[in-house]
């Protein structure tokens, strides 16, 4: 192994320049040379590769987006187009490739393993939804972000009376929807993993008013539905008027906190000495503070750990 890819794909996360920058002084210290893959693996496909040196990769810790951009590739669904991929990794004499990304990205490093190329998967996404590990770089910061917006929207909930409905990303996970709704003291919390009861919702409301709560703050993970259609079936259900906010790519975007930098450093770096040890076809991650790997065409098969605990709590304690 002496020269080592690293591409970011899908969705942007902030923490994914510290990944970058993890892989390529890692490399690079080590003595190997780093090349960075442009726009994902339809960059990959069209040979859009360069090498990085140190200072390529100076100033962007604290950056959110990610240097290398980023693309949702088709083409690279298909066999002929992970084989275009390979020949170009191996024109520019590429032994081994990062990929840093949520599902999509580990299903595309599962399909170059699969063909004998070794790929080290490293999560990056602020749905917190791939398995094999416990946190995907960006999540923290997404998740902080939403609380930002979470308590200003409590003041304005607060001062008007009102119910505000907040519609969070996530995809099909409720991980932000569930850790943003515990943090910020929501009244209710709308996630894929659990179903709802229209009437027990409608209940709590009932509740708190009587108790003189006149405004609650009810978060809706979009795996769910979307927060005007929600807002239409409570108006429905208990003709309380609510406003919507939808909180959007806000949410991807950002300095990434403390916690996504040392994550994604570490998490580079692992997928470094895996290649350097010759190990390609394994996805990282951390588990209980440990950074751990395994194999990535099993890690996906896997369901992402979700915390009915959190979920239960934070029922008992919006009471
Ligand atoms: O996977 C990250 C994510 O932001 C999801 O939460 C969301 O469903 C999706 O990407 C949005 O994708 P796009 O930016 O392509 O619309």
């Amino acid at each position: 192994m002496k020269r080592i890819g690293i591409l970011t794909s899908g969705g942007d996360a902030p923490g994914m320049n510290a990944a970058i920058r993890a892989v390529v002084r890692k490399s690079i210290y080590h003595g190997f040379e780093a090349y960075g893959v442009y726009q994902g693996f339809s960059g990959l496909i069209n040979g859009n590769i360069k090498k990085l040196e140190l200072g390529s990769v100076g100033d962007i810790i604290h950056r959110g987006g990610t240097m290398l951009r980023s693309a949702r590739c088709e083409e690279f669904i298909t066999k002929e187009g992970q084989q275009k991929g390979i020949e170009q990794l191996k024109k520019f004499g590429i032994d081994g490739l990062v990929v840093i990304g949520g599902n999509g990205s580990f299903m595309g490093a599962k399909a170059l393993s699969e063909q004998g190329f070794p790929c080290i998967g490293v999560p990056a996404t602020i749905d917190n939804d791939i398995p094999g590990t416990e946190f995907t770089i960006g999540f923290d910061t997404a998740l902080n972000t939403v609380l930002d917006a979470v308590d200003k929207i409590r003041d304005t909930a607060s001062s008007h009376e009102r119910t505000f409905i907040i519609e969070v990303m996530g995809r099909d996970a409720g991980d932000i929807a569930l850790w943003a709704g515990l943090a910020g003291g929501a009244e209710t919390i709308l996630v894929p993993e659990e179903k709802y009861v229209m009437d027990d919702i409608a209940e709590r409301l009932r509740s708190g008013q009587k108790r003189g709560k006149e405004h609650s703050i009810i978060i809706v993970a979009e795996g769910v539905m979307s927060g005007t259609q929600f807002a239409e079936e409570l108006h429905k259900a208990t003709n309380i008027d609510t406003r919507v906010s939808v909180l959007g790519h806000i949410q991807r975007g950002g300095t990434p906190t403390g916690f996504d930098r040392v994550l994604a450093s570490r998490l580079g770096a692992k997928a470094v000495e895996l290649l350097m040890q010759g190990k390609g076809g394994r996805a990282v991650g951390i588990d209980k503070d440990i950074i751990v790997d395994e194999d990535i065409l099993t890690v996906l098969e896997k369901p992402h750990k979700y915390h009915q605990d959190m979920y239960e709590l934070s029922k008992e304690l919006s009471i």
